[in-house]
């Protein structure tokens, strides 16, 4: 089976995408599977080959033609973080062309991705989030209105991004609309959200070997003001596997985001973040294409519990192909 590795896309988190796909590449197993590594840009869609020379991908059935054959593909492994990858854009272009991808339909990743959409639609299912403010892009920035809805501080978040680009923790009221002008750049949207004080965890949901299984869960512990970039991808925070929880926080958390996976009807890999207050968790979002770098966090929970990244990127496909 000819499977396709796309990774890059159109956001501020390309460059972890190609990070994750060339870890997929890397660990995928090659007895049972060709590995190709596809390349998505807003300028180009090609194929880079061993010797990085690139081939232009056919948009019109995702094939590549070759010096002598043309290249087709079973499945896509979908490592884009972002849109187009994990925003449901990609997910709707396969399944009109009919190729099986490994990440969950256009419908959730679309829905998943709206941090705004996601939490509103998880409410009456008894999955809490924290008080919110939303803006569109133009809408009239009433402070006081904000600050009276969300207090301080606060988080200011682009609504549709990942690996916090975009995301400002606000302490004084002045620091507001540099926050709101700074989340912009990511998204026309944006969610402004209390600041829960407790500990936050990492919750990986998958579908592993035809069941949906909780993996180990992973406690937050950023050395910097918050989860931050800095705090994510330069070794600025500390990443706890198992979670230091009490049993009844962790089943509690557990069956959460297990329900928030069945109720949507995810496929594929989920990574839910919450925050806990009491023993109640608080849901701040969902990634459906979380990365897949070595040091991310998924593939170090599947480690704890014995799925190698061998074993979980292979499941994967195997999955999407049933
Ligand atoms: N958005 C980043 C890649 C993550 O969730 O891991
Ligand atoms: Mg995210």
């Amino acid at each position: 089976k000819n499977i396709a590795i796309i990774m890059g896309g159109y956001s501020s988190e390309y460059k972890i995408s190609l990070t994750s796909g060339n870890v997929v590449h890397k660990y995928l197993n090659k007895e049972k599977f060709n590995t190709y590594r596809i390349h998505i840009f807003k300028d180009k869609w090609v194929y880079v080959d061993e010797d990085n020379e690139e081939y232009p991908i056919n948009k019109n059935d995702f094939s590549v033609n070759l010096e002598k054959e043309t290249l087709r593909f079973d499945c896509i492994f979908n490592a884009i973080h972002g849109s187009p990858g994990e925003d449901g854009l990609m997910q709707a272009y396969f399944e009109l062309i009919g190729i099986p991808q490994t990440s969950c339909d256009y419908y959730q990743s679309a829905l998943t991705f709206n941090k705004r959409d996601l939490l509103s639609v998880l409410k009456p299912y008894g999955i809490h989030a924290a008080p919110s403010y939303y803006l569109n892009l133009g809408d009239t920035i009433d402070e006081e209105a904000i600050i009276e809805k969300v207090g301080l501080p606060c988080f200011v978040k682009a609504n549709k991004a990942g690996s916090s680009f975009g995301i400002s923790k606000v302490h004084e009221k002045e620091n507001l609309k540099a926050a709101i002008d700074n989340a912009y750049k990511e998204d026309d949207e944006i969610i402004i959200e209390a600041f829960l004080d407790g500990t936050e965890v990492s919750v990986g949901v998958i579908t592993y070997r035809g069941e949906i299984k909780v993996l180990p869960i992973t406690e937050i512990v950023s050395e910097n003001d918050f989860f931050d970039y800095e705090a994510k991808y330069e070794g600025k925070s500390q990443e706890i596997t198992p979670a230091r929880i009490s049993t009844i926080q962790q089943k509690k958390v557990e069956e959460i985001a297990k329900r928030a996976y069945e109720v949507l009807k995810m496929k594929g890999y989920s990574r839910s973040e919450f925050i806990f207050i009491g023993d109640e968790p608080y849901m701040l979002e969902m990634n459906t294409t979380p990365g897949l770098t070595t040091e991310s966090i998924l593939p170090q929970q599947a480690e704890k519990e014995g799925i190698s990244l061998e074993e979980l990127f292979t499941s994967a496909v195997d999955e999407a192909l049933n």
